[in-house]
């Protein structure tokens, strides 16, 4: 039988590859790592990249895994799922991982300036209606500046037509460079060997929505510190999909 929940929040106590600040945490005293992933976590000056809503970190470890000469630090505030990834972590012997538990909207206060190189996004919910729970809405691309090198590579992972055809046009709107999108990922011809390597590791959640016949969409753009960033005003259809077995709380077809 698997782990209980309480079990895995007292075995992720003693992991010393996770880092856990929930918002009541972190109020009460700055994240004294700030600035210092390198120098006091990783003890190496590669690049960090983070994936937000990480979930059991699928991205995390394998991407760790495949390229040692980077840091990658999954992010989510669910500590059970978080478990999964750090415990493999550990297993495997990864010193070019952390995960840090906390909620996405106070980020900004574990990275100092230009201290990460790339963001992941993975399957995250879509938050159809409210673009401040988006993680790659303005709101969220605002707090990403503050630590994202500029020009820093943002990749987005999904089922979900709205959370893609968004993105797509929060990038068009903002004149950010697009550097790759596709609606089918898995039919995509053309990607080089490496490139169909990584987006074929797939996530907890990916594996779900394949198994109900989704298509997988992926993006990714580079996101620029020197414009200022306006959310795109664009009616967009919901995904059906999503209301599946629970009662419609309203009638609205599309949303911004
Ligand atoms: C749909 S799941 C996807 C998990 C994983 N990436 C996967 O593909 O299996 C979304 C994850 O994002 C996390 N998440 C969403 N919004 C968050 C926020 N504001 N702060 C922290 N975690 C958040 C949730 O806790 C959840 O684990």
């Amino acid at each position: 039988m698997g782990k209980g929940k309480l079990e895995k929040f007292r075995e992720m106590e003693t992991f010393a590859n996770v880092f856990q600040y929930p918002f009541s945490v972190v109020d009460e005293a700055p994240f004294a790592m700030k600035g210092k992933w390198h120098e006091q976590y990783f003890k190496n000056n590669h690049p960090i990249v983070l994936e937000l809503g990480c979930g059991k970190g699928e991205y995390t470890v394998e991407l760790a895994k495949r390229y040692p000469e980077m840091n990658f630090i999954g992010v989510d505030i669910k500590g059970a799922r978080m478990w999964t990834g750090a415990k493999q972590a550990l297993e495997s012997q990864l010193t070019n991982v952390a995960f840090l538990r906390t909620n996405i909207e106070i980020i900004d206060r574990f990275f100092a300036q230009d201290e990460v190189s790339e963001l992941w996004l993975t399957f995250s919910d879509p938050q159809m209606k409210n673009p401040h729970k988006r993680l790659s809405s303005t709101f969220f691309m605002e707090k990403y500046r503050h630590f994202l090198k500029d020009g820093g590579v943002v990749h987005l992972k999904t089922d979900s037509n709205f959370l893609h055809t968004y993105t797509e046009a929060m990038v068009k709107t903002n004149n950010l460079p697009l550097l790759f999108t596709t609606t089918d990922l898995y039919h995509t011809k053309g990607l080089d060997a490496e490139t169909q390597k990584i987006l074929a590791i797939q996530t907890y959640y990916e594996a779900m929505w394949m198994e109900r016949g989704l298509n997988i969409r992926y993006l990714k753009f580079q996101l620029l510190h020197a414009i200022s960033l306006h959310e795109p005003d664009i009616e967009i259809p919901l995904d059906e999909y999503r209301s599946y077995h629970r009662p419609k709380r309203s009638s609205l077809k599309t949303s911004k």
